[in-house]
């Protein structure tokens, strides 16, 4: 079964909006977790615009799930990032004017400080993902480097217009995601994945992880994060049943 992995910056987002106290993405995190969050996933930002230090530093404490860190490289979040011993962490790349992570990791141009990062984390036990577009150059060396994971940016998808488009962008990620297993690579998704698009990419790309944020943080402020949640898996379970019961329709 596919796992999901629910990003709770969107809580922040709005806490900082006034910089109080509420709503908390611990909390949040609680309550995700409760609706059948299999991980909890922040992104310490260098710049701290949503999850704050504290928000690290009592998710360690107290998330009942797996912790996975989005972080950059920056020398300052890879030294937090090995003194709090998240369960896993994902690197991305971190442009201060974007409104999101907009692209993938450039892995190819920034090899070295990767895996120089890789080999830190593994002393420590953690498993690393890159999120890295579909290209099989990127995942190639993603391999080479010793990562754990690849986490497919889905954006691209996400954003495609429907038909060819689309399908364009999803054959594209279904040969990556199939390419990065032969490699040995687990292969999980996120980025722009909502409760319409979440089915085919489950159903095409067979992800071990799915990580998403905004569209169940949207949802919750409708029908609370519990529940936000839950309707998420149920989707994400329906997809794999329905996936599963077309293949065995192509056995002979
Ligand atoms: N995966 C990664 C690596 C991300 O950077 C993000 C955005 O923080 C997500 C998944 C979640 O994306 P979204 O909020 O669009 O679901």
């Amino acid at each position: 079964m596919a796992l999901l992995g629910v990003n709770v910056d969107h809580v922040a987002t709005v806490r900082e909006a006034r910089k109080t106290y509420e709503p908390d993405p611990v909390w949040a995190a609680a309550e995700a977790t409760i609706g059948g969050a299999d991980i909890i996933t922040i992104h310490l930002r260098k710049d701290r615009r949503h999850i704050q230090d504290r928000d690290l530093r009592l998710l360690r404490q107290t998330s009942a799930t797996d912790l996975n860190l989005e972080m950059s490289l920056a020398d300052e979040i890879v030294e937090i990032a090995l003194s709090s011993r998240p369960d896993m962490v994902t690197l991305v790349p971190e442009n201060r004017r974007e409104v999101t992570t907009e692209g993938g990791l450039d892995v190819l141009a920034q090899s070295k400080r990767v895996e120089a990062a890789i080999k830190r984390f593994a002393e420590l036990g953690i498993p690393v993902s890159l999120f890295t577009d579909p290209v099989e150059q990127q995942l190639q060396r993603s391999a080479d480097l010793g990562a754990t994971f690849v986490e497919l940016h889905t954006g691209a998808y996400a954003n495609a217009k429907a038909g060819r488009p689309k399908e364009d962008t999803l054959t594209a990620l279904e040969e990556s995601a199939a390419y990065g297993r032969r490699l040995g690579l687990v292969v999980n998704a996120g980025h722009g994945l909502t409760y319409q698009n979440v089915t085919d990419v489950v159903k095409r790309l067979r992800p071990h992880e799915l990580h998403i944020g905004h569209s169940i943080v949207s949802r919750a402020i409708f029908v609370g994060i519990r529940e936000a949640v839950r309707q998420m898996k149920e989707i994400i379970h329906r997809a794999q049943a329905d996936g599963r019961g077309r293949q065995q329709e192509k056995q002979p």
